[in-house]
Protein backbone atom coordinates (compact mmCIF):
# COMPACT_ATOMS: atom_id res chain seq x y z
CA UNK A 1 0.00 0.00 0.00
CA UNK A 2 1.70 3.37 -0.96
CA UNK A 3 -0.54 5.79 1.80
CA UNK A 4 -2.69 4.21 4.61
CA UNK A 5 -3.60 8.30 4.95
CA UNK A 6 -3.54 11.43 2.80
CA UNK A 7 -1.41 14.46 3.80
CA UNK A 8 -4.38 16.05 4.66
CA UNK A 9 -6.06 13.61 7.23
CA UNK A 10 -4.17 13.15 10.23
CA UNK A 11 -5.15 15.02 13.96
CA UNK A 12 -4.72 14.34 17.44
CA UNK A 13 -6.54 11.83 17.57
CA UNK A 14 -4.61 9.72 15.48
CA UNK A 15 -1.27 10.23 18.17
CA UNK A 16 0.61 6.89 18.10
CA UNK A 17 -0.73 5.74 15.05
CA UNK A 18 1.90 3.87 12.40
CA UNK A 19 1.25 5.51 9.14
CA UNK A 20 2.56 5.38 5.65
CA UNK A 21 2.33 8.93 3.64
CA UNK A 22 3.26 9.81 0.34
CA UNK A 23 3.25 13.00 -1.65
CA UNK A 24 5.54 15.85 -2.57
CA UNK A 25 8.44 17.51 -0.41
CA UNK A 26 7.22 21.31 -0.61
CA UNK A 27 9.92 22.27 1.49
CA UNK A 28 12.55 21.00 4.15
CA UNK A 29 14.34 22.51 7.12
CA UNK A 30 17.79 21.95 9.10
CA UNK A 31 17.34 22.68 12.59
CA UNK A 32 20.63 21.51 14.75
CA UNK A 33 20.14 18.04 14.55
CA UNK A 34 16.17 17.98 13.17
CA UNK A 35 15.31 18.02 9.97
CA UNK A 36 11.56 19.10 9.11
CA UNK A 37 9.84 18.28 5.89
CA UNK A 38 6.30 19.53 4.45
CA UNK A 39 5.37 16.60 2.43
CA UNK A 40 2.15 17.94 0.37
CA UNK A 41 -0.20 16.61 -1.63
CA UNK A 42 -3.92 17.25 -3.05
CA UNK A 43 -5.73 16.83 0.60
CA UNK A 44 -2.79 19.46 2.70
CA UNK A 45 0.00 19.56 4.50
CA UNK A 46 1.48 17.42 6.97
CA UNK A 47 5.02 17.69 9.10
CA UNK A 48 7.95 15.47 8.87
CA UNK A 49 10.53 14.95 11.54
CA UNK A 50 14.03 13.53 11.06
CA UNK A 51 16.09 13.41 14.39
CA UNK A 52 19.60 12.80 13.28
CA UNK A 53 20.32 11.80 17.15
CA UNK A 54 17.87 8.73 16.31
CA UNK A 55 18.34 7.35 12.98
CA UNK A 56 21.82 9.82 11.81
CA UNK A 57 21.15 7.84 8.21
CA UNK A 58 17.76 8.68 8.18
CA UNK A 59 18.49 11.82 8.40
CA UNK A 60 21.33 12.07 5.98
CA UNK A 61 18.81 11.24 3.33
CA UNK A 62 16.32 13.68 4.75
CA UNK A 63 18.81 16.39 4.21
CA UNK A 64 19.13 15.43 0.42
CA UNK A 65 16.00 15.91 -0.36
CA UNK A 66 14.88 18.68 -3.16
CA UNK A 67 11.70 20.53 -3.85
CA UNK A 68 9.34 18.36 -5.70
CA UNK A 69 10.72 15.40 -4.33
CA UNK A 70 8.12 12.58 -4.94
CA UNK A 71 8.57 10.49 -1.39
CA UNK A 72 6.91 7.52 0.70
CA UNK A 73 7.69 7.33 4.52
CA UNK A 74 6.40 5.01 7.21
CA UNK A 75 6.49 6.99 11.02
CA UNK A 76 4.72 7.68 13.70
CA UNK A 77 1.85 10.30 14.58
CA UNK A 78 3.32 12.64 17.43
CA UNK A 79 1.69 15.60 19.50
CA UNK A 80 3.99 19.11 17.86
CA UNK A 81 5.57 20.79 20.49
CA UNK A 82 4.97 24.13 18.66
CA UNK A 83 1.45 23.78 17.14
CA UNK A 84 0.62 25.81 13.62
CA UNK A 85 -3.10 26.94 13.89
CA UNK A 86 -2.84 27.49 10.14
CA UNK A 87 -3.58 24.16 8.81
CA UNK A 88 -5.79 21.67 9.94
CA UNK A 89 -2.75 19.11 10.51
CA UNK A 90 -0.99 21.55 12.77
CA UNK A 91 -0.99 19.71 15.96
CA UNK A 92 0.45 16.67 14.79
CA UNK A 93 4.23 15.67 12.66
CA UNK A 94 5.19 12.76 11.82
CA UNK A 95 8.50 10.78 13.21
CA UNK A 96 9.95 9.68 10.54
CA UNK A 97 11.59 5.75 10.45
CA UNK A 98 11.35 4.96 7.08
CA UNK A 99 11.65 7.36 3.78
CA UNK A 100 11.77 5.84 0.12
CA UNK A 101 12.02 8.53 -2.77
CA UNK A 102 9.73 7.45 -5.73
CA UNK A 103 10.95 10.30 -7.95
CA UNK A 104 13.45 12.96 -7.99
CA UNK A 105 12.53 16.50 -9.20
CA UNK A 106 14.05 19.74 -11.21
CA UNK A 107 14.17 22.55 -9.57
CA UNK A 108 11.24 23.78 -10.43
CA UNK A 109 10.68 27.25 -12.17
CA UNK A 110 8.63 28.85 -9.14
CA UNK A 111 7.47 28.29 -6.01
CA UNK A 112 4.89 26.22 -5.76
CA UNK A 113 3.27 28.28 -2.57
CA UNK A 114 0.04 30.10 -2.68
CA UNK A 115 2.09 33.20 -3.47
CA UNK A 116 4.31 32.25 -5.92
CA UNK A 117 7.10 34.00 -7.41
CA UNK A 118 6.06 32.99 -11.01
CA UNK A 119 4.76 35.58 -13.43
CA UNK A 120 1.95 34.46 -15.89
CA UNK A 121 3.67 33.04 -18.73
CA UNK A 122 6.38 31.04 -16.54
CA UNK A 123 3.61 29.43 -14.97
CA UNK A 124 1.37 28.83 -17.90
CA UNK A 125 4.34 27.06 -19.81
CA UNK A 126 4.29 24.99 -16.66
CA UNK A 127 0.68 24.63 -15.89
CA UNK A 128 1.20 21.04 -14.48
CA UNK A 129 3.20 22.85 -11.63
CA UNK A 130 0.99 25.40 -10.84
CA UNK A 131 -2.06 23.19 -10.48
CA UNK A 132 -0.13 21.46 -7.68
CA UNK A 133 -0.79 25.43 -6.21
CA UNK A 134 -3.77 25.36 -3.52
CA UNK A 135 -5.04 28.47 -5.59
CA UNK A 136 -5.38 26.86 -8.85
CA UNK A 137 -6.32 23.21 -7.74
CA UNK A 138 -9.20 24.37 -5.34
CA UNK A 139 -11.14 26.76 -8.19
CA UNK A 140 -10.81 23.10 -10.16
CA UNK A 141 -12.12 21.53 -7.18
CA UNK A 142 -15.16 24.02 -6.96
CA UNK A 143 -15.64 23.59 -11.17
CA UNK A 144 -15.35 19.84 -10.21
CA UNK A 145 -18.56 20.37 -7.09
CA UNK A 146 -20.27 23.00 -9.62
CA UNK A 147 -20.98 20.35 -12.46
CA UNK A 148 -22.34 17.70 -9.24
CA UNK A 149 -24.98 20.20 -8.71
CA UNK A 150 -26.01 21.15 -11.94
CA UNK A 151 -26.36 17.31 -13.41
CA UNK A 152 -28.28 16.71 -9.57
CA UNK A 153 -30.62 19.86 -10.14
CA UNK A 154 -31.02 18.94 -14.15
CA UNK A 155 -31.40 15.32 -12.88
CA UNK A 156 -34.38 16.22 -10.61
CA UNK A 157 -36.02 17.81 -13.19
CA UNK A 158 -36.14 15.41 -15.59
CA UNK A 159 -33.11 16.50 -18.13
CA UNK A 160 -31.73 13.95 -20.16
CA UNK A 161 -27.60 14.02 -20.54
CA UNK A 162 -27.23 13.63 -24.54
CA UNK A 163 -23.86 14.10 -26.15
CA UNK A 164 -23.45 15.83 -29.57
CA UNK A 165 -20.95 15.34 -31.87
CA UNK A 166 -17.94 17.88 -32.03
CA UNK A 167 -16.52 17.36 -35.64
CA UNK A 168 -20.02 19.05 -37.35
CA UNK A 169 -21.00 21.45 -39.85
CA UNK A 170 -21.06 25.68 -38.98
CA UNK A 171 -23.59 26.16 -36.43
CA UNK A 172 -24.06 30.68 -36.86
CA UNK A 173 -23.55 32.29 -33.30
CA UNK A 174 -21.47 35.59 -34.18
CA UNK A 175 -18.44 34.75 -34.43
CA UNK A 176 -15.57 32.51 -36.30
CA UNK A 177 -15.93 28.65 -36.37
CA UNK A 178 -12.81 26.80 -35.79
CA UNK A 179 -12.35 24.39 -38.85
CA UNK A 180 -11.16 20.75 -39.03
CA UNK A 181 -9.82 19.23 -42.71
CA UNK A 182 -11.53 16.06 -43.31
CA UNK A 183 -8.50 13.53 -44.97
CA UNK A 184 -11.52 11.21 -46.45
CA UNK A 185 -13.12 13.95 -47.69
CA UNK A 186 -10.70 15.81 -49.95
CA UNK A 187 -11.19 19.58 -49.66
CA UNK A 188 -13.96 19.84 -47.12
CA UNK A 189 -13.76 20.84 -43.98
CA UNK A 190 -15.86 20.30 -39.92
CA UNK A 191 -16.57 23.17 -38.26
CA UNK A 192 -16.30 22.78 -34.30
CA UNK A 193 -19.49 23.72 -32.63
CA UNK A 194 -19.77 27.26 -31.25
CA UNK A 195 -22.55 25.77 -29.25
CA UNK A 196 -24.70 22.38 -29.84
CA UNK A 197 -27.41 24.87 -30.79
CA UNK A 198 -28.64 22.93 -34.17
CA UNK A 199 -28.33 19.79 -32.77
CA UNK A 200 -30.49 20.03 -29.64
CA UNK A 201 -33.19 22.03 -31.13
CA UNK A 202 -33.44 18.60 -33.39
CA UNK A 203 -33.40 16.45 -29.86
CA UNK A 204 -36.66 18.77 -29.40
CA UNK A 205 -37.77 17.22 -32.49
CA UNK A 206 -36.94 13.52 -31.54
CA UNK A 207 -39.12 14.02 -28.81
CA UNK A 208 -36.22 14.00 -25.83
CA UNK A 209 -38.37 16.84 -24.26
CA UNK A 210 -35.62 17.93 -21.69
CA UNK A 211 -32.15 17.68 -22.82
CA UNK A 212 -28.78 19.01 -20.97
CA UNK A 213 -24.80 19.16 -22.10
CA UNK A 214 -21.99 19.63 -19.87
CA UNK A 215 -20.49 20.73 -23.73
CA UNK A 216 -17.63 22.48 -25.19
CA UNK A 217 -18.07 25.33 -27.14
CA UNK A 218 -15.06 26.30 -29.67
CA UNK A 219 -15.50 30.11 -30.82
CA UNK A 220 -13.00 32.02 -32.93
CA UNK A 221 -13.46 35.21 -31.31
CA UNK A 222 -11.03 37.71 -29.50
CA UNK A 223 -10.01 36.59 -26.43
CA UNK A 224 -11.08 39.12 -22.78
CA UNK A 225 -10.66 37.88 -19.07
CA UNK A 226 -14.08 36.27 -19.54
CA UNK A 227 -13.78 34.67 -23.06
CA UNK A 228 -11.50 31.61 -24.18
CA UNK A 229 -11.68 30.25 -27.51
CA UNK A 230 -12.79 26.69 -26.07
CA UNK A 231 -14.84 26.99 -23.25
CA UNK A 232 -17.78 24.95 -21.69
CA UNK A 233 -21.36 25.24 -21.79
CA UNK A 234 -24.23 24.18 -19.30
CA UNK A 235 -26.64 23.79 -22.56
CA UNK A 236 -30.42 23.01 -22.40
CA UNK A 237 -33.24 22.68 -23.86
CA UNK A 238 -37.02 22.06 -23.01
CA UNK A 239 -40.01 21.26 -25.06
CA UNK A 240 -43.79 22.51 -24.83
CA UNK A 241 -42.45 25.54 -22.89
CA UNK A 242 -43.36 29.31 -22.85
CA UNK A 243 -40.39 31.81 -21.24
CA UNK A 244 -41.57 31.71 -18.17
CA UNK A 245 -41.24 28.33 -17.75
CA UNK A 246 -37.66 28.19 -19.01
CA UNK A 247 -36.95 31.37 -16.48
CA UNK A 248 -38.31 29.78 -13.92
CA UNK A 249 -36.43 26.57 -14.37
CA UNK A 250 -32.80 28.13 -14.85
CA UNK A 251 -33.37 30.68 -12.25
CA UNK A 252 -34.30 27.27 -9.95
CA UNK A 253 -30.69 26.30 -11.08
CA UNK A 254 -28.97 29.36 -10.29
CA UNK A 255 -30.58 29.65 -6.92
CA UNK A 256 -29.67 26.32 -6.36
CA UNK A 257 -25.93 26.62 -7.43
CA UNK A 258 -26.33 29.22 -4.98
CA UNK A 259 -26.95 27.29 -1.80
CA UNK A 260 -25.06 24.21 -2.52
CA UNK A 261 -21.65 26.07 -3.37
CA UNK A 262 -21.70 29.43 -1.63
CA UNK A 263 -24.38 28.27 0.95
CA UNK A 264 -26.62 32.07 0.04
CA UNK A 265 -29.75 31.53 -0.15
CA UNK A 266 -32.03 33.40 -3.15
CA UNK A 267 -35.21 33.86 -1.68
CA UNK A 268 -36.61 36.97 -4.05
CA UNK A 269 -37.22 36.51 -7.50
CA UNK A 270 -34.37 38.24 -10.10
CA UNK A 271 -35.40 41.48 -11.42
CA UNK A 272 -36.22 41.44 -14.77
CA UNK A 273 -35.26 44.24 -17.02
CA UNK A 274 -36.26 45.05 -20.60
CA UNK A 275 -32.94 45.60 -22.55
CA UNK A 276 -34.03 48.50 -23.63
CA UNK A 277 -34.27 49.42 -19.71
CA UNK A 278 -30.81 48.18 -19.67
CA UNK A 279 -29.59 50.14 -22.39
CA UNK A 280 -30.75 53.54 -21.66
CA UNK A 281 -30.13 53.43 -17.71
CA UNK A 282 -26.76 51.47 -17.74
CA UNK A 283 -25.45 51.65 -21.33
CA UNK A 284 -25.24 48.17 -21.60
CA UNK A 285 -26.97 44.55 -22.09
CA UNK A 286 -25.40 43.39 -18.82
CA UNK A 287 -25.66 45.74 -15.89
CA UNK A 288 -23.39 45.26 -12.85
CA UNK A 289 -26.53 46.01 -10.30
CA UNK A 290 -24.29 45.60 -7.48
CA UNK A 291 -24.26 49.77 -6.93
CA UNK A 292 -26.59 52.49 -8.51
CA UNK A 293 -25.53 55.39 -10.70
CA UNK A 294 -28.37 55.12 -13.13
CA UNK A 295 -27.90 57.24 -15.82
CA UNK A 296 -30.22 60.25 -16.20
CA UNK A 297 -30.75 62.00 -19.41
CA UNK A 298 -29.82 65.61 -19.26
CA UNK A 299 -30.82 67.34 -22.83
CA UNK A 300 -33.68 69.08 -21.69
CA UNK A 301 -31.37 70.60 -18.23
CA UNK A 302 -28.00 71.26 -20.19
CA UNK A 303 -29.23 72.42 -23.99
CA UNK A 304 -29.60 75.48 -25.44
CA UNK A 305 -27.55 77.54 -22.80
CA UNK A 306 -24.23 78.83 -24.24
CA UNK A 307 -22.09 75.77 -24.02
CA UNK A 308 -21.09 74.36 -27.65
CA UNK A 309 -20.30 71.16 -26.66
CA UNK A 310 -23.71 70.32 -25.29
CA UNK A 311 -25.58 72.80 -27.33
CA UNK A 312 -24.56 70.54 -30.35
CA UNK A 313 -25.13 66.99 -28.84
CA UNK A 314 -27.58 64.57 -29.33
CA UNK A 315 -27.20 63.02 -26.26
CA UNK A 316 -26.11 64.35 -22.87
CA UNK A 317 -26.45 62.17 -19.57
CA UNK A 318 -24.86 61.83 -16.42
CA UNK A 319 -23.95 59.53 -12.92
CA UNK A 320 -24.45 60.51 -9.43
CA UNK A 321 -21.11 59.46 -7.34
CA UNK A 322 -22.30 59.78 -3.69
CA UNK A 323 -19.73 61.18 -1.41
CA UNK A 324 -17.35 61.05 -4.24
CA UNK A 325 -17.19 65.37 -4.32
CA UNK A 326 -13.68 64.70 -2.57
CA UNK A 327 -12.27 63.45 -5.48
CA UNK A 328 -9.56 65.92 -5.82
CA UNK A 329 -8.59 67.95 -9.46
CA UNK A 330 -6.20 65.14 -9.97
CA UNK A 331 -8.39 62.39 -9.73
CA UNK A 332 -10.93 64.04 -12.13
CA UNK A 333 -7.97 64.51 -14.64
CA UNK A 334 -7.67 60.91 -14.51
CA UNK A 335 -10.84 60.04 -15.41
CA UNK A 336 -11.03 62.50 -18.23
CA UNK A 337 -7.87 60.54 -19.39
CA UNK A 338 -9.69 57.10 -18.84
CA UNK A 339 -12.49 58.29 -20.69
CA UNK A 340 -10.47 59.44 -23.80
CA UNK A 341 -8.81 56.26 -23.93
CA UNK A 342 -9.04 55.01 -27.65
CA UNK A 343 -11.16 52.40 -26.40
CA UNK A 344 -13.40 54.50 -25.01
CA UNK A 345 -13.48 57.28 -27.22
CA UNK A 346 -15.08 59.83 -25.68
CA UNK A 347 -13.96 63.81 -26.14
CA UNK A 348 -14.62 64.98 -22.71
CA UNK A 349 -15.61 64.87 -18.73
CA UNK A 350 -17.90 67.73 -16.99
CA UNK A 351 -17.66 67.06 -13.95
CA UNK A 352 -20.09 69.09 -10.77
CA UNK A 353 -19.86 69.44 -6.92
CA UNK A 354 -22.44 69.09 -4.52
CA UNK A 355 -20.92 71.35 -1.78
CA UNK A 356 -21.72 70.86 1.89
CA UNK A 357 -24.13 74.32 1.26
CA UNK A 358 -25.87 72.38 -1.21
CA UNK A 359 -24.05 74.66 -4.09
CA UNK A 360 -23.27 72.92 -7.29
CA UNK A 361 -19.60 73.69 -8.68
CA UNK A 362 -18.96 72.79 -12.19
CA UNK A 363 -16.06 72.50 -14.80
CA UNK A 364 -18.21 74.37 -16.55
CA UNK A 365 -19.87 77.04 -14.40
CA UNK A 366 -19.49 80.31 -16.39
CA UNK A 367 -21.82 78.48 -18.49
CA UNK A 368 -24.73 77.95 -16.12
CA UNK A 369 -26.10 79.92 -13.72
CA UNK A 370 -27.00 78.29 -10.15
CA UNK A 371 -30.45 77.79 -10.74
CA UNK A 372 -29.48 75.49 -13.64
CA UNK A 373 -26.75 74.06 -11.67
CA UNK A 374 -29.83 73.60 -9.05
CA UNK A 375 -31.83 72.02 -11.78
CA UNK A 376 -29.38 69.09 -12.27
CA UNK A 377 -28.73 67.93 -8.74
CA UNK A 378 -32.40 67.69 -8.75
CA UNK A 379 -32.40 65.72 -11.85
CA UNK A 380 -30.18 63.42 -9.23
CA UNK A 381 -31.64 64.07 -6.11
CA UNK A 382 -27.98 64.66 -5.34
CA UNK A 383 -26.56 65.51 -1.83
CA UNK A 384 -24.37 67.15 -0.77
CA UNK A 385 -20.73 65.74 -0.75
CA UNK A 386 -21.70 63.96 -4.25
CA UNK A 387 -20.18 64.01 -7.53
CA UNK A 388 -21.93 64.17 -10.99
CA UNK A 389 -20.43 62.99 -14.24
CA UNK A 390 -21.76 63.81 -17.28
CA UNK A 391 -21.10 63.07 -20.85
CA UNK A 392 -22.44 63.87 -24.40
CA UNK A 393 -22.04 62.88 -27.83
CA UNK A 394 -23.75 62.69 -31.32
CA UNK A 395 -24.65 58.94 -30.89
CA UNK A 396 -26.87 57.94 -27.71
CA UNK A 397 -25.40 54.24 -28.16
CA UNK A 398 -22.16 55.51 -28.31
CA UNK A 399 -22.35 57.68 -25.69
CA UNK A 400 -23.93 55.30 -23.18
CA UNK A 401 -21.26 52.94 -23.84
CA UNK A 402 -18.87 55.36 -22.45
CA UNK A 403 -20.74 55.98 -19.80
CA UNK A 404 -20.79 52.82 -18.79
CA UNK A 405 -17.24 52.11 -18.89
CA UNK A 406 -17.48 55.75 -16.35
CA UNK A 407 -19.97 54.26 -14.46
CA UNK A 408 -17.63 50.90 -13.84
CA UNK A 409 -14.81 52.67 -12.93
CA UNK A 410 -16.16 54.53 -10.73
CA UNK A 411 -17.67 51.65 -9.18
CA UNK A 412 -14.48 50.04 -8.54
CA UNK A 413 -12.61 53.38 -7.12
CA UNK A 414 -14.99 53.14 -4.39
CA UNK A 415 -14.95 49.50 -3.81
CA UNK A 416 -18.97 49.00 -4.53
CA UNK A 417 -17.89 45.79 -7.02
CA UNK A 418 -17.69 43.48 -3.97
CA UNK A 419 -16.80 40.18 -4.93
CA UNK A 420 -18.93 38.57 -1.75
CA UNK A 421 -22.07 40.84 -3.02
CA UNK A 422 -24.43 39.29 -5.52
CA UNK A 423 -26.92 41.14 -8.08
CA UNK A 424 -28.65 38.95 -10.14
CA UNK A 425 -31.32 39.65 -12.90
CA UNK A 426 -32.30 38.79 -16.15
CA UNK A 427 -32.23 41.04 -19.14
CA UNK A 428 -35.51 40.18 -21.57
CA UNK A 429 -37.29 41.65 -24.67
CA UNK A 430 -33.93 41.80 -26.88
CA UNK A 431 -34.08 42.96 -30.27
CA UNK A 432 -34.37 40.40 -32.56
CA UNK A 433 -32.28 41.85 -34.80
CA UNK A 434 -28.73 44.70 -34.67
CA UNK A 435 -27.39 46.24 -37.22
CA UNK A 436 -23.83 45.38 -38.23
CA UNK A 437 -22.01 48.19 -39.98
CA UNK A 438 -19.04 45.82 -41.22
CA UNK A 439 -22.02 43.55 -43.19
CA UNK A 440 -24.13 46.33 -44.06
CA UNK A 441 -27.03 44.07 -42.56
CA UNK A 442 -29.32 43.15 -40.39
CA UNK A 443 -27.98 40.67 -38.19
CA UNK A 444 -29.41 38.40 -35.61
CA UNK A 445 -28.99 39.41 -32.19
CA UNK A 446 -29.11 35.96 -30.52
CA UNK A 447 -29.04 33.20 -33.32
CA UNK A 448 -31.31 32.93 -36.71
CA UNK A 449 -33.69 30.12 -34.44
CA UNK A 450 -34.55 33.13 -31.99
CA UNK A 451 -38.62 33.51 -31.70
CA UNK A 452 -39.85 37.24 -32.16
CA UNK A 453 -42.39 38.24 -29.36
CA UNK A 454 -45.79 37.20 -31.16
CA UNK A 455 -47.03 40.47 -31.24
CA UNK A 456 -44.05 41.75 -32.85
CA UNK A 457 -44.26 39.62 -36.27
CA UNK A 458 -46.50 42.11 -38.07
CA UNK A 459 -43.36 44.72 -37.65
CA UNK A 460 -41.04 41.82 -40.08
CA UNK A 461 -42.49 43.28 -42.80
CA UNK A 462 -42.34 47.30 -41.81
CA UNK A 463 -39.93 47.59 -39.06
CA UNK A 464 -37.93 44.12 -38.63
CA UNK A 465 -35.14 46.90 -36.48
CA UNK A 466 -37.89 47.34 -33.72
CA UNK A 467 -38.87 43.32 -33.49
CA UNK A 468 -38.60 42.06 -29.88
CA UNK A 469 -37.28 38.87 -29.42
CA UNK A 470 -38.30 35.96 -26.70
CA UNK A 471 -34.71 36.28 -26.00
CA UNK A 472 -33.28 36.42 -22.31
CA UNK A 473 -29.83 36.75 -20.84
CA UNK A 474 -29.18 35.56 -17.41
CA UNK A 475 -26.80 38.54 -15.47
CA UNK A 476 -24.96 38.38 -12.44
CA UNK A 477 -22.53 41.72 -11.11
CA UNK A 478 -22.49 42.37 -14.85
CA UNK A 479 -21.01 39.19 -16.23
CA UNK A 480 -23.75 37.19 -18.73
CA UNK A 481 -23.98 34.46 -17.13
CA UNK A 482 -26.39 32.61 -19.55
CA UNK A 483 -28.35 33.33 -22.26
CA UNK A 484 -31.35 31.38 -24.46
CA UNK A 485 -34.20 32.12 -26.10
CA UNK A 486 -37.81 30.35 -27.56
CA UNK A 487 -36.87 28.89 -30.84
CA UNK A 488 -39.02 29.10 -34.49
CA UNK A 489 -40.29 26.47 -34.81
CA UNK A 490 -42.85 27.30 -37.65
CA UNK A 491 -40.85 26.11 -41.45
CA UNK A 492 -42.77 29.47 -42.87
CA UNK A 493 -41.34 31.75 -39.93
CA UNK A 494 -37.88 30.61 -39.97
CA UNK A 495 -37.95 30.95 -43.80
CA UNK A 496 -39.21 34.50 -43.40
CA UNK A 497 -36.54 35.17 -40.92
CA UNK A 498 -33.30 33.61 -43.25
CA UNK A 499 -35.09 36.10 -45.87
CA UNK A 500 -34.64 39.02 -43.71
CA UNK A 501 -30.74 38.25 -42.72
CA UNK A 502 -30.05 38.34 -46.31
CA UNK A 503 -29.75 34.23 -47.09
CA UNK A 504 -31.20 33.55 -50.56
CA UNK A 505 -33.59 29.92 -49.83
CA UNK A 506 -30.46 27.85 -51.98
CA UNK A 507 -27.91 29.53 -49.10
CA UNK A 508 -30.43 28.92 -46.20
CA UNK A 509 -30.97 25.22 -48.06
CA UNK A 510 -27.21 25.01 -48.45
CA UNK A 511 -26.74 25.53 -44.63
CA UNK A 512 -29.49 24.39 -42.73
CA UNK A 513 -31.32 22.48 -44.60
CA UNK A 514 -30.97 19.67 -42.16
CA UNK A 515 -33.02 21.87 -39.57
CA UNK A 516 -35.46 23.29 -41.54
CA UNK A 517 -36.10 19.66 -42.96
CA UNK A 518 -36.45 18.42 -39.78
CA UNK A 519 -38.91 21.06 -39.04
CA UNK A 520 -41.42 19.53 -41.36
CA UNK A 521 -41.74 16.30 -39.36
CA UNK A 522 -43.31 17.66 -35.92
CA UNK A 523 -41.37 20.00 -34.45
CA UNK A 524 -42.65 20.76 -31.17
CA UNK A 525 -42.40 24.38 -29.50
CA UNK A 526 -39.35 24.15 -27.77
CA UNK A 527 -36.77 26.76 -26.01
CA UNK A 528 -33.68 26.80 -24.17
CA UNK A 529 -30.71 28.05 -22.89
CA UNK A 530 -27.00 27.75 -22.22
CA UNK A 531 -24.79 28.69 -18.94
CA UNK A 532 -21.50 29.33 -19.52
CA UNK A 533 -19.88 27.00 -16.60
CA UNK A 534 -16.66 28.22 -16.82
CA UNK A 535 -18.32 32.22 -15.89
CA UNK A 536 -20.30 30.81 -12.99
CA UNK A 537 -16.88 29.26 -11.46
CA UNK A 538 -15.12 32.01 -11.71
CA UNK A 539 -18.00 33.98 -10.32
CA UNK A 540 -18.41 31.66 -6.95
CA UNK A 541 -14.28 31.74 -6.99
CA UNK A 542 -14.21 35.56 -7.16
CA UNK A 543 -11.88 35.15 -9.98
CA UNK A 544 -10.95 38.04 -12.64
CA UNK A 545 -10.26 35.80 -15.63
CA UNK A 546 -11.85 32.48 -16.52
CA UNK A 547 -8.53 31.76 -17.22
CA UNK A 548 -7.74 30.28 -13.52
CA UNK A 549 -10.67 27.94 -13.16
CA UNK A 550 -9.91 26.03 -16.59
CA UNK A 551 -7.19 23.59 -16.18
CA UNK A 552 -5.03 24.24 -19.49
CA UNK A 553 -6.45 27.48 -20.78
CA UNK A 554 -5.23 29.53 -24.22
CA UNK A 555 -3.63 32.65 -23.16
CA UNK A 556 -4.71 35.95 -24.97
CA UNK A 557 -3.31 35.16 -28.35
CA UNK A 558 -5.32 31.98 -28.04
CA UNK A 559 -2.13 29.84 -27.64
CA UNK A 560 -1.39 26.86 -25.71
CA UNK A 561 2.19 28.07 -24.28
CA UNK A 562 2.66 24.33 -23.01
CA UNK A 563 1.55 22.27 -26.05
CA UNK A 564 2.98 25.04 -27.90
CA UNK A 565 0.19 24.91 -30.05
CA UNK A 566 -1.25 26.13 -32.55
CA UNK A 567 1.86 24.64 -34.35
CA UNK A 568 2.92 24.05 -38.03
CA UNK A 569 1.89 21.01 -39.67
CA UNK A 570 4.66 18.56 -41.27
CA UNK A 571 4.40 18.16 -45.06
CA UNK A 572 3.66 14.66 -45.31
CA UNK A 573 0.43 15.72 -42.85
CA UNK A 574 -0.42 18.75 -45.39
CA UNK A 575 -0.06 16.44 -48.08
CA UNK A 576 -2.56 13.85 -46.62
CA UNK A 577 -5.30 16.13 -46.14
CA UNK A 578 -4.87 18.13 -49.38
CA UNK A 579 -3.95 21.19 -47.89
CA UNK A 580 -1.72 24.14 -49.07
CA UNK A 581 -0.46 26.78 -46.68
CA UNK A 582 -0.39 30.27 -48.07
CA UNK A 583 0.52 32.58 -45.17
CA UNK A 584 0.14 36.54 -46.05
CA UNK A 585 2.33 38.46 -44.44
P1 LIG B 1 -24.49 32.38 -26.05
O1 LIG B 1 -23.67 32.66 -27.24
O2 LIG B 1 -25.11 33.53 -25.34
O3 LIG B 1 -25.70 31.43 -26.40
O4 LIG B 1 -23.61 31.55 -25.02
C1 LIG B 1 -24.15 31.10 -23.80
C2 LIG B 1 -23.22 31.44 -22.66
O5 LIG B 1 -21.92 30.89 -22.87
C3 LIG B 1 -20.94 31.73 -22.28
N1 LIG B 1 -19.95 32.08 -23.30
C4 LIG B 1 -18.60 32.05 -23.12
N2 LIG B 1 -17.87 31.73 -22.06
C5 LIG B 1 -16.52 31.76 -22.19
N3 LIG B 1 -15.88 32.07 -23.33
C6 LIG B 1 -16.58 32.40 -24.44
N4 LIG B 1 -15.93 32.69 -25.58
C7 LIG B 1 -18.02 32.40 -24.37
N5 LIG B 1 -19.01 32.66 -25.24
C8 LIG B 1 -20.16 32.46 -24.58
C9 LIG B 1 -21.66 32.94 -21.73
C10 LIG B 1 -22.96 32.93 -22.49
O6 LIG B 1 -24.00 33.54 -21.78
N6 LIG B 1 -26.77 28.48 -28.24
C11 LIG B 1 -26.97 29.66 -27.41
C12 LIG B 1 -27.71 29.33 -26.15
C13 LIG B 1 -29.18 29.12 -26.37
O7 LIG B 1 -29.81 29.93 -27.07
O8 LIG B 1 -29.71 28.17 -25.78
C14 LIG B 1 -25.61 30.24 -27.07
O9 LIG B 1 -24.58 29.68 -27.30
O10 LIG B 1 -21.90 32.77 -20.35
Amino acid sequence: MYRTHTCGELRISDIDKLVTLAGWVQRSRKMGGMTFVDLRDRYGITQLVFNEEVNAALCEQANHLGREYVIQIKGKVNERFSKNANIPTGDIEIIVSELNVLNTSLTPPFTIEDNTDGGDDIRMKYRYLDLRRNAVRSNLELRHKMTIEVRKYLDEQGFLEVETPVLIGSTPEGARDFVVPSRMNPGQFYALPQSPQTLKQLLMVSGFDRYFQIAKCFRDEDLRADRQPEFTQIDCEMSFVEQEDIINTFEGMAKHLFKAIRNIELTEPFLRMPWNDAMKYYGSDKPDLRFGMKFVELMDVLKGHGFSVFDDAVYIAGICAEGAAHYTRKQLDSLTEFIKKPQIGAKGLVYARVEADGNVKSSVDKFYTQEILQKLKEAFNAKPGDLILILSGNDAMKTRKQLCELRLEMGNQLGLRDKNKFACLWVIDFPLFEWSEEEGRLMAMHHPFTSPKPEDIPLLDTDPAAVRANAYDMVINGVEVGGGSIRIHEPKLQAKMFEILGFTPEKAQAQFGFLMNAFKYGAPPHGGLAYGLDRWVSLFAGLDSIRDCIAFPKNNSGRDVMLDAPAELDQSQLDELNLIVDVKE
